[in-house]
């Protein structure tokens, strides 16, 4: 029998930095939906990969001085590595360097070209550049990118464009008859009312003012759009337009794009297009899922210096930690928030008290009771049918919840499973029915069916947290871990062994542990931050200019003050006359360093009272927004004390 087919994909990202944790998010979740649908009995095709050309990153490449294929050879092998640290099982990772793509692509424009889709004209409009984005003069409101709120540039060029207007009744249609094609609903009106009814405009396609992409081939001053490339990478990666089309033959059409709602836009009406005037069958579903916030509700976005490295949590807290809040904490198509208190303590509460609790538990009473032997289940009780119906009826559950891509819901309703069964455990009171011997057939029973629901769990959560279940299937023994054995509540063997080792999740003190990461995140984003350039402040005059009155000074005294970490006091010689100045920057320099120095002295400054101290004067110093830098301007030879800085 042949088995049925499954293709699911991930954007391809831009190598355009670290991937952090919301990047990480539409992989996670797309490698959850791969694995369960294997373990479901499906043949499937998992895709990611990178997406290298474009203006974005020629210029990033030029900024290090390095060739845009160096600059991105490195960064996708980060991206590769990235995805090993998290599990991900792709089958595939197709990068918009390969050859075949490139190929495969440049045949695909051609063959739109001569058939009409496309035509050559020229284009006049604005860029923006991040988003790869354009733009019409009425879109770009003060010349800024409507999606990104980023400046826009002004492009003019010989450009050729693709007919997208021909072909937007046709796509109407098929979104209205086709009610699963965008997930979740709400996007879906979006897209219709916000870009398809108002009419489309048909969409540049190639660019001549950098060469970092696929040329066209009839017209090589011309690179492709870095979308038309982009987009084409769920086919090309199969071999369409290649030697070998065999997987695309199997695989396409593909049952989900997964994508941040940011570019939906692209892959529901730019792709659908290019694939109808292919003549090619659309996507089943292009699902939008919502972002990861930081607190205070902003998205986490590398242009804004708040992301969080998927890296460091893996670290500290091992990868299934990460991938089940990622999983559990974005709930179907709506937003998410990360912050190290909400990952701290559902780590602890749901990892290690209910999951991490129940396999030491059982494993425990195990090699307590009956010598780490599994004992054999005898006549059931009610409260065993009880916990026995929900164990059988929670796989279907997660099915369903899977099927409709609530990876959260499915969570949901393993974790019912883990937490009856922990409560089975009060209910059943093994520990004193070890106390009554004969009690010891009744025990077994209750040992038996918290072994058969762990196994029964670990099978359930191996498409999430695939490290975890091997865990628990290591000490527990178990044998049968396939879906089928989930229909009926016997796949444990009584008379094996099981194999007692290190706690799961170790218990943590999660508030000393949320002020541990809240620190680690912290000091990580000051590092990649980039710092940030005061606007320069409004025009003067040079006789504005004029009024300050600038001084050569030497440091005759120096010393610290008191119950102030930033303050020196200081006395310095102007020209024979000596002036007490009292400056904030004791963080930097301690007295002894600045005795003897010719320094700058703002000398017709009014003077004011600082700590009780009179303060005749200003120290000129260069210094960062935090002041974690500063050096005082100082003269670089002796001058007459009073020469005028000007
Ligand atoms: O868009 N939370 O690549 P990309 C959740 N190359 N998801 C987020 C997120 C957040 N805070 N920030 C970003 C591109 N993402 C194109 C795709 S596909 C043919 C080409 C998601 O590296 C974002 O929505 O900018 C997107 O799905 C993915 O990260 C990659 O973004
Ligand atoms: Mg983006």
């Amino acid at each position: 029998m042949t088995k049925k087919t499954f293709y699911i994909t991930t954007p391809i990202y831009y190598p355009s930095a670290n991937l952090h944790i919301g990047n990480t998010y539409t992989t996670v979740a797309a490698d959850a939906i791969a694995r369960f649908k294997r373990l479901t009995g499906y043949d499937v095709m998992f895709l990611t990969g990178s997406d290298e050309h474009g203006q974005k990153i020629q210029r990033i490449a030029q900024e290090k001085g390095v060739t845009p294929k160096e600059y991105v050879d490195e960064i996708v092998a980060g991206i590769q590595k990235l995805w090993e640290i998290m599990d991900i099982s792709y089958d595939k990772f197709i990068r918009t360097t390969d050859e075949y793509h490139k190929k495969a692509v440049q045949k695909l424009f051609k063959q739109l070209y001569d058939q009409g889709d496309i035509y050559k004209s020229a284009y006049e409009g604005w860029y923006c550049t991040p988003c790869e984005s354009f733009w019409t003069e009425t879109q770009a409101v003060d010349g800024k990118c409507p999606d990104c709120g980023r400046p826009v540039e002004k492009a003019k060029e010989e450009a050729y464009f693709f007919k997208m207007s021909k072909y937007a009744d046709r796509l109407i249609e098929y979104i209205e008859t086709h009610p699963d094609f965008i997930q979740p609903e709400s996007r879906k009106n979006e897209m219709l009312n916000n870009f398809l009814r108002p009419g489309l405009q048909d969409l540049c396609v190639s660019r001549t003012t950098f060469n970092w992409g696929i040329p066209v081939e009839f017209d090589p001053g011309h690179v492709i759009y870095v979308w038309i490339d982009a987009l084409s990478n769920y086919i090309t990666a199969l071999g369409y337009n290649g030697e070998d089309k065999s997987l695309y033959e199997k695989y396409w059409p593909a049952d989900v794009h997964l994508i941040g709602k940011d570019i939906l836009r692209f892959h529901t009406i730019y792709w659908p297009i290019m694939l109808m005037a292919l003549n090619l069958p659309l996507p089943k579903q292009v699902f939008g899922h919502g972002w990861l916030l930081v607190d205070g509700g902003v998205r986490m976005a590398k242009s804004r210096g708040n992301v969080v490295d998927p890296v460091i949590l893996v670290n500290h807290f091992g990868v299934d930690a990460v991938r089940y809040y990622l999983l559990h904490e974005i709930p179907f198509g709506s937003d998410g928030i990360f912050t190290s208190e909400i990952f701290i303590r559902k780590t602890n509460s749901d990892l290690a008290n209910d999951l991490g609790n129940l396999l030491s538990r059982t494993v425990t009473m195990i090699e307590k009771y009956f010598d780490g032997v599994i004992p054999k289940p005898a006549e059931k009780a009610d409260v065993d049918n009880e916990l026995i119906q929900l164990a059988l009826s929670v796989p279907a559950a997660v099915e369903k919840a899977i099927d409709e891509l609530k990876i959260s819901e499915a969570l949901d309703h393993v974790w019912t499973l883990i937490r009856r069964t922990n409560k089975y455990i009060d209910e059943t009171t093994p520990w004193i029915l070890g106390k009554d011997e004969s009690q010891k057939g009744r025990l077994g029973t209750v040992l038996y069916n918290l072994v058969e629901s762990l196994r029964i769990i670990s099978v359930l959560i191996s498409a999430f947290l695939p490290t975890t279940s091997k865990k628990i299937n290591a000490q527990i023994n178990a044998e049968v871990t396939t879906w089928d054995s989930l229909a009926s509540f016997d796949g444990t063997s009584a008379g094996t062994k099981v194999n007692k080792s290190d706690i799961m999740f170790p218990r943590i003190d999660v508030e000393a542990k949320i002020k541990e990461l809240d620190k680690l995140v912290e000091d990580q984003r000051k590092l990649t931050r980039k710092p940030t350039i005061e606007p320069v402040k409004q025009e003067i005059t040079i006789e504005d200019f004029d009024k300050i009155d600038m001084r050569v000074v030497k440091v005759l005294e120096c010393e610290t003050m008191k119950k102030s970490k930033k303050l020196l006091k200081l006395k310095v010689d102007l020209g024979g006359e000596v002036r007490q100045v009292i400056s904030g920057i004791a963080q930097n320099y301690k007295p002894e360093d600045l005795i003897g120095k010719y320094v700058v002295l703002v000398a017709n400054l009014k003077p004011v009272t600082l700590r009780g101290e009179l303060s005749q004067g200003m120290i000129i110093a260069a210094a960062t927004e935090d002041d974690s830098k500063l050096f005082a301007i100082s003269v670089p030879g002796e001058l007459p004390t009073g020469s005028i800085v000007r």
